[in-house]
């Protein structure tokens, strides 16, 4: 039965099993008491998250929704080893060495084709990825920050928090990248001021596109000092485009990498308490 979702139940493949139906997180669904199929609780329309958990969690496919055929979603048997996640995860590491050239065409793509899977609160989907895609303009953006902070010092007296950052200005001086580390790639994720968790979806994005850059050999870095550096220069951050409504949450840097790791790093135990 279709309706404004194209929620659409195919009566020769359901099984009946009601798994949708338990799944759905706002409890619209039901087994249709004419037809005895899972249907759309007239009225519940709005409360939908589109989630998809019900085309994802029926167990033969006879569920559409949105149009989306099941037929045409990743098969859950793709799910690779749980020690090579872990190994992803431990390997992961910061990469401050980066080869000056931009990173070909198809990676790129995957990466930015990868981000429609990553998780927000309720659902929201609003985030706003802006990439810098060309190693051209990263250098923009490295000459504007480096003739913006040797301004800043010619100051007199220095400000505190100033004299404080001397050693990145006479690193930039000496035409060290401490802020972009030459990289030639940058990724600022912006969340809707008034989504539901705004603070947090553009770290999780940002988190997913780490190791699946990793995975395909991309060297990436979290980077604060860029994060800093786009809010000191506004005219950084306007270059991003942000719609009205959006405020950067943070930004990670990544390109090829001219280094690689050879082992994993051995950190010191993190503190876990099991809570009574
Ligand atoms: C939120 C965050 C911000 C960071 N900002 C910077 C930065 O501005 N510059 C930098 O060189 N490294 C930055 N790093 C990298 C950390 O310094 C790095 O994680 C640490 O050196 C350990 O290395 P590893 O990530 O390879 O384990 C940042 C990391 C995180 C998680």
């Amino acid at each position: 039965m279709m309706n404004q979702f194209q929620f659409f139940v195919d009566d020769s493949r359901c099984v009946k099993c009601g798994a949708c139906i338990r799944d759905c997180a706002v409890e619209m669904l039901e087994f249709d008491p004419d037809r005895e199929f899972p249907h759309v609780i007239p009225g519940t329309e709005e409360n939908c998250t589109h989630c998809q958990h019900c085309l994802a969690v029926c167990p033969v496919g006879a569920l559409e929704i949105f149009g989306r055929d099941p037929e045409e979603s990743l098969p859950p048997d793709s799910n690779p080893d749980p020690e090579e996640i872990l190994s992803l995860i431990a390997n992961r590491r910061s990469f401050r060495n980066y080869r000056h050239e931009n990173l070909d065409a198809v990676t790129l793509d995957k990466l930015k084709d990868m981000l429609k899977f990553v998780p927000t609160g309720v659902n929201d989907h609003s985030l706003y990825f802006a990439f810098v895609d060309d190693v051209t303009v990263m250098d923009e953006f490295r000459k504007c920050v480096s003739d913006g902070v040797s301004a800043m010092f010619r100051q007199d007296p220095l400000p505190p928090f100033l004299a404080r950052m001397s050693r990145y200005h006479k690193q930039l001086r000496s035409g060290k990248d401490v802020i972009f580390r030459g990289a030639p790639h940058m990724l600022v994720v912006a969340a809707k001021v008034d989504s539901p968790t705004p603070a947090v979806d553009p770290v999780i994005a940002l988190s997913y596109f780490e190791l699946y850059a990793q995975s395909l050999g991309v060297g990436t870095l979290w980077c604060g000092l860029a994060m800093a550096a786009l809010n000191e220069f506004p005219e950084l951050m306007a270059r991003l485009q942000l719609p009205d409504g959006y405020r950067a949450g943070y930004c990670m840097l990544f390109g090829p990498s001219d280094l690689c790791y050879h082992r994993a790093v051995q950190p010191d135990p993190v503190r876990i308490a099991s809570v009574r």
